[in-house]
């Protein structure tokens, strides 16, 4: 896997021409963003939809709109986290990403996060999820906070668009992003913690 990018934008035109991925005939355009994440935030959705293919960007139709609106209510804005899909192609007709697109996007997905080396992994729906915590169920398990083998948290949570089609689920997702808010504070503070422990030993070391 290439991993020496300078940029976010050269890793997208990289793998943009080298995967394997066969959406890459019927889509518009791969769907990427190009600004790491100021706050460490990474979030991760399944696959870009009609407005996704045709502007390039993840997350700017309905269920961008709402989860824009999600961030609001926690005190972030879209700039501030980065948006990305398991799959980078639109799958026609809207349809599910099936395995084999899935393990084409992989390697592409796999050097993002190594390129930003994100704080938290927020989840959006069910395949991103079983990317990362492969026995989790979206249903009993949303709103939880896992640790990924190579310890970065993941947070599971439903998919915006799941809200859109089951308006029930919009206050789970509002009570969900609550508890994400709070679990962002606990990594907030154990960082700090971290840090100040970090510090003790580098000025013992110093003695
Ligand atoms: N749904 C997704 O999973 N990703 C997008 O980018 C848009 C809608």
């Amino acid at each position: 896997m290439k991993t020496d990018f300078e940029t976010l934008k050269d890793l997208h035109q990289y793998y943009a021409v080298h995967n394997t991925c066969k959406l890459k005939t019927v889509a518009t355009q791969p769907v990427y963003e190009i600004e790491p994440p100021s706050s460490g935030i990474l979030f991760i959705g399944e696959a870009p939809g009609r407005n996704e293919d045709q502007q390039g960007r993840p997350f700017v139709g309905a269920a961008g709109k709402f989860l824009d609106e999600l961030l609001q209510t926690i005190d972030l804005t879209r700039d501030q986290v980065y948006v990305t899909n398991v799959v980078k192609y639109r799958p026609p007709n809207n349809r599910d990403p099936n395995e084999e697109e899935k393990k084409d996007c992989k390697v592409w997905l796999n050097s993002e996060l190594l390129f930003i080396k994100p704080k938290v992994i927020v989840t959006l729906g069910r395949h991103a999820l079983e990317k990362f915590i492969p026995n989790a169920k979206i249903s009993t398990d949303h709103g939880q906070n896992f640790t990924h083998p190579t310890g970065i948290p993941v947070f599971a949570m439903y998919h915006p668009a799941a809200a859109l089609y089951n308006p029930n689920l919009k206050d789970t997702m509002k009570e969900d992003f609550k508890k994400l808010k709070e679990f962002l504070k606990t990594i907030e503070t154990k960082t700090k913690k971290d840090k100040k422990k970090k510090e003790a030993i580098d000025a013992i070391l110093d003695m």
